[in-house]
């Protein structure tokens, strides 16, 4: 199979997982030609990446994070907790822990633990989404940060509630494409005090409301609400600042593109002792897998080629099943045998792109300032 975006999919394409709504409803059953409806439909419904049979490539398999039952219950939760508090402003601490116990329960259980860069298989919107995936890749970063179980519980649960603040601002300025006016700038920086005060009131531990207030504290002290700096910045809010960064940049926003994975990479270790804390990085670039299995890529020497295995601690350098040239021309000529190419061992070849397997380069946002 190979993992494609949805604007890249073409009628006839055959989903390899079937894809579910907040319901745990099959909105598109797997092994079904997909028609232009459904196609536009998937798209309208905020899914980016979907995993699609492809010939040629049935050995690719999918490196499988969570199961698609855990990703709803986070997609749910958060959906529940988001419309309660806006009304009640009530937030139940057994709720979220009992969450966080099943999501670290089944990432444990898992052999090779690291951040997989993947959608969600479950409809949601921008900002449910971006919960469920910051309190995934965080849990996943402090277990290889060699965190107990209670911190564990405590990060799982922070990241997940990280951005709860924004139930209490105007969708209009959260969604607004194009830049902030300073007054509006101003608003989105109150998310973590509001945050903040609704999980005091709801007495939730002094770690997990530090992590949430704090987690756009920068390591440089350019961040805000305090800006603290170094050390003096909760260790837990240092992780959440990297992931909540980093997955915003890889992921679709209502008023951006994502940005190109590899770019995503560079960008965070660039700021690694400036903006965010240079131990925390360390193992974050080792534990990442920016190109999931499936992922077809175009690399320097203009061969096009799908992800088919990873090597671990080495993100940017996977074993990449190449199936076709790209022309000086822009065309694309298939190749009659497909060959593979073990990037760690081919130093001078690069990933430069991503395209779909008709070699269409993927467009991605290039501003690297856009609002993150
Ligand atoms: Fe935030």
């Amino acid at each position: 199979m190979i993992r494609t975006r949805v604007e890249n999919l073409k009628e006839g394409d055959v989903l390899a997982y079937p894809v579910i709504d907040e319901a745990g409803r099959v909105l598109i059953g797997a092994g079904i030609p997909l028609k232009g409806i459904v196609i536009r439909r998937l798209r309208e419904l905020g899914f980016n990446y979907v995993y699609v049979e492809a010939p040629g490539f049935e050995d690719v398999e999918r490196l499988e994070l969570i199961s698609q039952n855990t990703e709803l219950e986070i997609v749910k939760t958060s959906k529940e907790v988001f419309g309660k508090i806006k009304r009640t402003q009530e937030l139940d601490p057994q709720k979220i822990q009992h969450l966080a116990v099943t999501v670290l329960n089944e990432i444990l259980s898992k052999k090779n633990i690291a951040i997989v860069i993947d959608d969600l298989m479950v409809t949601s919107d921008y900002l449910f989404r971006h919960l469920a995936r910051t309190m995934l890749f965080s849990s996943v970063l402090g277990i290889n940060l060699g965190y107990s179980e209670n911190k564990l519980r405590e990060l799982a649960k922070a990241a997940f509630l990280h951005d709860i603040g924004f139930a209490f601002i105007d969708e209009s300025i959260r969604n607004k494409k194009g830049k902030l006016s300073p007054e509006e700038m101003e608003i989105i920086k109150q998310h973590p005090k509001l945050a903040d005060s609704i999980l005091a009131k709801n007495k939730f531990s002094s770690s997990v409301r530090k992590a949430v207030l704090q987690h756009h504290e920068r390591f440089d002290g350019s961040g805000y609400p305090a800006g603290l700096k170094g050390d003096e910045i909760f260790e837990l809010a240092r992780v959440i600042a990297v992931i909540d960064v980093f997955e915003a940049m890889t992921s679709d926003a209502p008023y951006r593109r994502a940005l190109f994975p590899g770019e995503v990479y560079e960008y965070v270790m660039s700021q690694s002792g400036r903006l965010f804390d240079p131990d925390i990085v360390k193992v974050f670039s080792k534990k990442i897998i920016i190109y999931p299995t499936g992922t077809s890529v175009i690399l320097s020497n203009n061969f096009i080629g799908v992800v088919k295995s990873i090597n671990i601690s080495y993100p940017l350098r996977p074993i990449v099943k190449v199936f076709a040239k790209m022309m000086d021309d822009g065309s694309v000529n298939y190749l009659d045998t497909d060959f593979e190419i073990d990037l760690l061992r081919t130093l001078d070849v690069v990933i430069v792109g991503s395209t779909d397997l008709s070699g269409n380069i993927i467009d991605y946002e290039r501003d690297v300032s856009a609002r993150y």
